[in-house]
């Protein structure tokens, strides 16, 4: 049977939808080839939020196509949200790519597959939005790791999104809201379980929107803690129905999802790890608006504050645009402000980038490429600033850390996370395995990584 390997761009959710693929196609009897050299068939799954990220897409299936010439009968397929986005129009941009199918045609990728080592090219499929709410066909899936070793596991639990940022193109790829029932997302996540994860992230574009839209919660789950809201019963319900779960995570959030209630989860339910990715995007009432968050800076920053008061020692990460349209040098100033008010352990930031079809794209991009890439460059500084400051802080302390492997810097030693996201990095001990929890104890620190040693229990110690 012909072996397969998948490359994916993007975000964790394509990271999951490719372990899903992944697994559909192990179950037919396709293997795995761990690298892209030795596979017959080559998917990518591709991510549209930024021009950048199509375009790396697009260079590596022009680049795999122009390889059929010395790989006769290579097919090259193209999934994920630029599929969705491009539809046919990619094989004007890529002649000769096999196939191309949509975030909503993905269960179809098996029998398209078989057309497209049968000698087919060009073959569409990006399905339909339908506005019905209940979850589509292509998720009761398990995601499994996809037969690679992997330790931390990905559920998507709300598909879709419906808040309409308006820079933003997941509504246009990857269609409206629809919530997964509590007892699907307990099934896959137990299947992770049942593989060996004890580290599982629930997704979605704005997570705690889940349940909110379409959906009303299965009678029969009762919940001990008396919440009402979705969200945090579904956490309170993962957690419960599988206590020896150690992590689990959800991303990404929005300030408006810090409720009361999800504080209190996060709070009293053991499990859920002090991390939390909340996206602030622009510090400038002005400029969210502009940008149609629903929510200001202040607002924002109470969210912090509550989760900070609530969560000890929780980390808060973030995504920031620079350059948004009519964004000001004062505009940014508020941004810089509100991060370092915010305290964020990490950042990620991204100029402006125009998609097609949105609303920000129609606005005059006039914050120059030069100026994104210096303001990119200022928040880059700060945020090394703030994260050195912060993890500085922890030398000293313990943490638990889960071991992933060798470290990708450095293959001597090992690097693993802790229970806020952090990376951890350490010389590796005889024995040692991926997947393994550890107590270390921080003894230095960067901006972005601690390093750290293993807490030995000295005999005779009381
Ligand atoms: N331009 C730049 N960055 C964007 N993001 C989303 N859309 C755009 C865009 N058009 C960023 C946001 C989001 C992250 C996943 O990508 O910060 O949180
Ligand atoms: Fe990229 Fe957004 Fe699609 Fe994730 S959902 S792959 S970030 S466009």
């Amino acid at each position: 049977m012909a072996s397969f390997h998948i490359k994916t761009y993007g975000c964790q959710m394509n990271v999951r939808d490719s372990e899903v693929l992944s697994n559909r196609l192990l179950a037919l009897g396709y293997r795995l080839s761990e690298n892209e050299e030795a596979a017959d068939i080559i998917i990518v799954n591709s991510c549209s939020v930024r021009g950048k990220a199509e375009d790396k897409a697009l260079g590596k299936i022009g680049l795999l196509c122009s390889e059929r010439r010395i790989r006769p009968g290579l097919v090259v397929g193209l999934v994920g949200c630029m599929a969705q986005r491009l539809g046919s129009g990619v094989f004007n941009k890529v002649p000769g790519l096999s196939f191309c199918v949509g975030t909503r045609a993905e269960h179809l990728v098996p029998e398209i597959l078989e057309r497209a080592i049968n000698g087919e090219t060009g073959i569409c499929e990006t399905g339909e939005f339908t506005d019905s709410g209940t979850p589509p066909p292509e998720h009761p899936e398990f995601s499994g790791s996809g037969g690679c070793r992997a330790v931390t596991g990905f559920v998507t639990v709300l598909l879709g999104c419906d808040r309409r940022c308006t820079y933003c193109i997941v509504p246009d790829v990857r269609g409206h809201e629809r919530s997964r029932s509590p007892q699907n997302v307990l099934e896959e996540v137990r299947g992770l379980y049942e593989s060996g994860i004890r580290d599982v992230t629930l997704l979605g574009q704005s997570v705690m929107n889940y349940g909110k839209r379409g959906f009303s919660w299965p009678d029969g789950i009762p919940s001990p803690g008396g919440y009402n809201e979705p969200f945090p019963r579904l956490l309170e319900y993962i957690a419960g129905m599988l206590p020896s779960l150690k992590r689990i995570r959800f991303t990404s959030g929005h300030p408006c999802g810090v409720t009361d209630e999800l504080v209190r989860a996060m709070a009293s339910i053991p499990q859920i790890c002090p991390h939390l990715h909340l996206p602030l995007q622009s510090g400038s009432d002005r400029v969210l608006a502009r940008m149609r968050r629903g929510y200001n800076s202040g607002e924002y920053l109470n969210a912090v504050s509550k989760l900070r008061a609530n969560v000890p020692g929780i980390a808060i990460t973030t995504d920031i645009i620079v350059g948004f349209p009519g964004e000001t040098e004062s505009d940014f100033e508020c941004t810089r402000r509100v991060m370092d008010e915010a305290g964020f352990d990490n950042s990620f930031i991204f100029k402006f980038s125009p998609r097609p079809g949105t609303p920000a794209a129609l606005m005059p991009d006039d914050v120059d490429e030069e100026e994104k890439l210096r303001r990119n460059k200022v928040l880059l500084e700060d945020q090394d600033k703030r994260g050195q400051t912060i993890n500085s802080s922890l030398i000293g302390s313990e943490t638990n850390v889960l071991v992933e492997g060798p470290s990708l810097r450095n293959g001597n030693r090992w690097s693993g996370r802790n229970g806020q996201n952090k990376i951890v990095v350490f010389e590796p001990w005889d024995g040692i395995s991926a997947g393994d929890f550890a107590d270390m104890v921080i003894t230095d620190a960067h901006p972005q990584t601690l390093f750290a040693e293993r807490v030995t229990v000295k005999a005779g110690c009381p």
